[in-house]
Formats: structure tokens, C-alpha cells, sequence
């Protein structure tokens, strides 16, 4: 494979985001509780990241504020990879430099929706998202937190709001 650059989501990189999106995730398929997160909400562009081959977006994630219980934190998704370039850590690189970028900026948790057996691997869990409520339907399991220092995650509880 060759080699794959990381870089801030850009001010012009947006269509070719929601394009790897609609490939990655096929048409139609709405998550409905994280949707409403993102609705009438700014995405945090220095905290998003883009993996690209050459001039070829291959991957992104995106991140963006909300609260739980009023403590701000940062909620992750969605994130897309290639289906080509799949399986090389793009994914898990791509969840790294997020976090790490929301730690240097202060947040100190990351929210995000997801299949636990594919976050637990960058340090997410269900266990201290317990207490979290999301505004719609969602299975408990897949509300995920990870914190960004040691207790970041601490006692954060409540409704999740954009
Ligand atoms: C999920 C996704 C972003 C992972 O990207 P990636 O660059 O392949 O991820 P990585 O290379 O870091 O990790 C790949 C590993 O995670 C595993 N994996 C991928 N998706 C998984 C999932 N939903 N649940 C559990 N494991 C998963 C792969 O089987 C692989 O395992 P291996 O290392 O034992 O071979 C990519 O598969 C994708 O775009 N999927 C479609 C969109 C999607 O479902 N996004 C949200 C996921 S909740």
C-alpha cells in the first residue's frame, strides 16, 4: 500500500466527505439519535481528520461538540474508510489523531455511537457510558466513551445535547 497522509478536514474537502459516506455506508441508512447531534451543529474541523492516497480522500472522521448533562464533550462520527484500502489501520490512525487532537485542545471526553468490538481497540467502552442518554433510539451497548485524561469520563450522565 502506499503511503497515506493524515490532515485536518479542509475548508473544501466536505463533497468528497459525504461522498466516501454514502459509499461507505450505502444509501438511505440514517442513524437517527446521532443524526439529531449533528443537525444545526458546527463541526470541529481542527479535530476531524482526513486520510488521503495522493489527491485521493480514503478516510475520515468527523467530531463535533455536545453535552452531556451540560459537561461539554466531544461527540465522534461518522467515520468511512475506502472499502479498497480497508484492514491497514486507517480506521484506528484516523480515531488516534482525533482524540489526541480534541486532548491537546482540552476536551476531555469523546462521545460516539459505534460497534464496541471495533473501539474497544482505541480505548473506548460502554461501562462508563451508562448513565448517558441519547435523544432517540439506540442500543445502550454501542454508546461508547472514551476519556481524553484520567478521569475525564468521570460521573458524566444525562441527555446528550447538540
Ligand atoms: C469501520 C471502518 C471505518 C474501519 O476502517 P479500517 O481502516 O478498516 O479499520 P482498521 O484497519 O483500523 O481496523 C480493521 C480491523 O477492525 C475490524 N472491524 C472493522 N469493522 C468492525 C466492526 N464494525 N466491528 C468489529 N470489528 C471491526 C476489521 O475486521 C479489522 O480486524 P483485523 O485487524 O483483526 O483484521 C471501515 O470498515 C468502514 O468504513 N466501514 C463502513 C462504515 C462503518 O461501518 N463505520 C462505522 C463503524 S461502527
Amino acid at each position: 500500500m502506499t503511503d497515506i497522509a493524515y490532515r485536518p478536514e479542509g475548508p473544501h474537502d466536505a463533497p468528497l466527505i459525504d461522498a466516501l459516506i454514502d459509499r461507505a455506508f450505502g444509501p438511505g441508512r440514517h442513524a437517527k439519535a446521532a443524526d439529531r447531534l449533528r443537525e444545526n451543529n458546527s463541526l470541529l474541523p481542527d479535530l476531524s481528520f482526513t486520510a488521503w492516497e495522493g489527491e485521493r480522500l480514503v478516510g475520515s472522521v468527523r467530531m463535533w461538540p455536545v453535552a452531556i448533562g451540560g459537561a461539554p464533550v466531544v461527540f465522534l462520527g461518522p467515520i468511512a474508510v475506502e472499502a479498497q484500502l480497508r484492514k491497514h489501520r486507517i480506521g484506528q490512525t484516523l480515531v488516534e489523531r482525533a482524540c489526541e487532537a480534541a486532548a491537546a485542545a482540552g476536551w476531555s471526553a469523546v462521545l460516539l455511537v459505534g460497534d464496541a468490538p471495533y473501539f474497544e481497540r482505541v480505548g473506548f467502552s460502554a461501562a462508563p457510558a451508562k448513565g448517558v442518554v441519547m435523544p432517540g433510539p439506540v442500543d445502550q451497548r454501542r454508546v461508547l466513551l472514551k476519556a481524553l485524561r484520567d478521569g475525564g469520563a468521570d460521573g458524566l450522565a444525562g441527555m446528550v445535547t447538540g
